[in-house]
């Protein structure tokens, strides 16, 4: 929109958080409180955007001008209210014409839709001061609008100065508030702090604005819970709830399949597509993407991961990783950053990976650890490998080639090479490049002490069956 500032406050200290941390950069659905107002703000596309920091500057701030490199930073140095805030602001950003838009930056539900609704009202009704209010259930701690006879907003009543009659008003100011902006620096001069905080209102804008006979009016939204902010964490908790349930009945009805939105978790920025399952106790989280077709869960996490057209990853803890289409991963598998599983690949039950290329159809089944390798396409790891990639000082690299097959119970000690279509043998340690298409093993010829159980273990339950028995008749061989 043109010539709109829109100002944000985050000076406030936030100290009902408990907490070394700055309220508005508590994180909630995978963003900061203060991310989410940005993004809802930089929906209107404004022509500039105002933060006012204070407490906590040196945190606060350099987050916001993270998210929003062309923000203005105007710093409060005390907290006198949310008017002298808003002075400060337009004081640093040098506002004088056009519209200006503010807002509270511990608000993680605020949507631009409603944002651009309130702002385009504003504008095309050529008042000098619009509300965006809300009526609540229970009004405590917000400012009242009181309207006249003719249902207009006289004004706004801060909860400490308001009587009985005004307490009982359930129909709030949200904290955002649009302004012509000549008014608004007009009368920020002119607003006093001569009530019972001691700090100049914003709100007290309202009374002027009627007093000098200019309109006042007020922008209802029935969604009352986008304007809410948290105070304490009971609270952030509770919107968080509420945002997630906001963002899983979206994806649902973008023909994502939810079995249990109750304990699917999914952030603000993930993307899925349509006919993703997801299945209960999943966490979807930071940039995390999920392709057509894919099935996740139950019980996995996934953070900044990119799932694959028709995977299946199935309990998996993941972070940073890549699971290409029609992999499978799961159950029990921990992917690490750099983790890359190529399409129709499979990493299977208790296997950790970590900066590794597992190739396109290649496959690490069982209890295996592959940390800094490449293994190539339609290779098979053997069960129970271990890729050694620390000496105890530095991290070595293992390349495995394609269509290698390698025995169970191996250790390939890194740096080492295995070529295409070689295989070793259970057990192997390879210290040794492996040319291609040859058969490592490690471990000395097998020796057999025959009767040694009967001379060396008489009247056990060993012996015993020692003596009876037949060499396939018992446990431990496959049939
Ligand atoms: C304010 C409004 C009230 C409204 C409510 C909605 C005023 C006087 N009152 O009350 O009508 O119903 O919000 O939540 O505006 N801030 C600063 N610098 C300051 C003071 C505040 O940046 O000097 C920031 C706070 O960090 C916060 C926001 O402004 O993000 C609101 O301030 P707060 O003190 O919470 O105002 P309320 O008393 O809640
Ligand atoms: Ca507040």
């Amino acid at each position: 929109m043109e010539n709109l500032t829109v100002i944000v406050l985050a000076a406030g200290g936030g100290t009902r958080m408990k907490s070394k941390t700055m309220k508005v950069l508590h994180p909630v659905g995978g963003r900061s409180m203060i991310g989410h107002v940005l993004s809802a703000v930089q929906a209107m596309e404004p022509s500039r955007i105002v933060a006012v920091v204070g407490h906590q500057r040196d945190q606060v701030g350099p987050h916001i001008q993270q998210l929003v490199p062309d923000a203005v930073l105007a710093v409060q140095e005390t907290q006198d209210g949310t008017g002298h805030a808003v002075r400060v602001a337009c004081e640093a950003a040098h506002v004088r014409e056009g519209t200006v838009v503010v807002a509270a930056g511990d608000t993680p539900l605020l949507d631009g839709e409603s944002l651009r609704a309130f702002v385009e009202d504003h504008a095309s009704s050529g008042r000098a001061v619009s509300i965006l209010t809300g009526v609540v259930e229970d009004p405590f701690g917000y400012g009242r609008i009181v309207r006249d006879e003719t249902g207009d907003v006289a004004a706004i009543v801060e909860e400490k100065e308001a009587d009985e009659e005004v307490r009982a008003i359930r129909e709030i100011n949200s904290g955002i508030l649009a302004f012509d902006a000549g008014f608004l620096t007009d009368a920020l001069a002119r607003i006093r702090n001569d009530n019972a905080k001691g700090e100049y209102y914003l709100t007290d804008a309202v009374g002027l604005a009627r007093e000098a006979g200019l309109r006042v009016g007020a922008f209802t939204v029935d969604d009352v819970r986008q304007t809410e902010g948290a105070n304490d964490r009971a609270q952030l908790a509770e919107l968080g709830r509420e945002l997630n349930r906001r963002i899983v009945t979206r994806w649902m009805k973008e023909g994502v399949t939810v079995m249990d939105p109750a304990t699917t978790w999914i952030d603000a920025d993930v993307v899925l597509e349509p006919d993703v399952t997801v299945l209960p106790g999943t966490q979807l989280l930071g940039a995390t993407v999920v392709r057509e077709d894919a099935v996740v869960g139950p019980d996995t996490t996934l953070k900044d991961c990119e799932v694959g057209v028709g995977a299946r990853v199935v309990r998996t803890h993941a972070e940073l990783a890549v699971v290409g289409d029609g992999a499978t991963v799961g159950p029990f598998s921990y992917l690490r950053p750099g983790a890359r599983l190529g399409a129709e690949g499979k990493v299977g039950a208790f296997v950790e990976v970590k900066n590794a290329d597992i190739g396109d159809g290649a496959k690490v089944p069982h209890l295996s650890y592959v940390g800094d390798a490449e293994i190539g396409e339609g290779t098979n790891i053997g069960a129970g490998t271990i890729f050694a990639n620390y000496d105890g000082v530095a991290k070595h690299r293992t390349v495995v080639g394609r269509h290698a097959r390698t025995g169970s119970n191996n250790t390939f000690v890194a740096p080492v090479r295995i070529g295409d279509g070689a295989s070793t043998g259970g057990g192997t340690v390879v210290r040794e490049d492996v040319p291609a298409g040859a058969l490592a093993v490690s471990s000395g010829a097998q020796r057999n002490i025959e009767g040694w159980v009967v001379s060396r273990r008489s009247g056990t339950a060993q012996a015993e069956a020692a003596q009876g028995g037949v060499l396939d008749g018992g446990a431990g061989t496959e049939e």
